[in-house]
């Protein structure tokens, strides 16, 4: 939803250029965790679902159902430690964490 979420602009999300239930679909899609959405002060950030990790195909692990995470300290703010995504190219600046550096350097996993 390239109107919606503009990579090139400030602020990067417009939120009033589509449908509500359409930004919300988007949102709960989001691999990482870092989006949200809010409705009369009540966020909605995470989901119910069962325990599982799943690989993308030329990119992170993809953590969904609370899966604890050891070793990690800094969640940084507003993070969802029901859903995230863990870097599988090696290149990630939040390490252990992607941060969608595999898309900048093309990373193929030969699958
Ligand atoms: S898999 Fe995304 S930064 Fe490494």
């Amino acid at each position: 939803m390239p109107a919606v979420f503009r990579r090139d602009q400030r602020p990067w999300i417009d939120p009033d250029v589509a449908d509500v239930d359409a930004i919300i679909e988007i949102v709960k899609k989001c691999p990482s965790g870092a989006l949200s959405y809010s409705i009369d002060d009540i966020e909605y950030r995470d989901q119910d679902r069962k325990p599982m990790v799943t690989t993308s195909r030329n990119g992170p692990y993809l953590v969904t159902g609370g899966v604890e995470l050891a070793g990690v300290d800094n969640w940084g703010q507003g993070a969802s430690k029901e859903h995230y995504a863990l870097c599988r190219c090696g290149k990630s600046n939040n390490k252990p964490f992607c941060d969608g550096t595999h898309l900048a350097i093309k990373f193929k996993d030969g699958q």
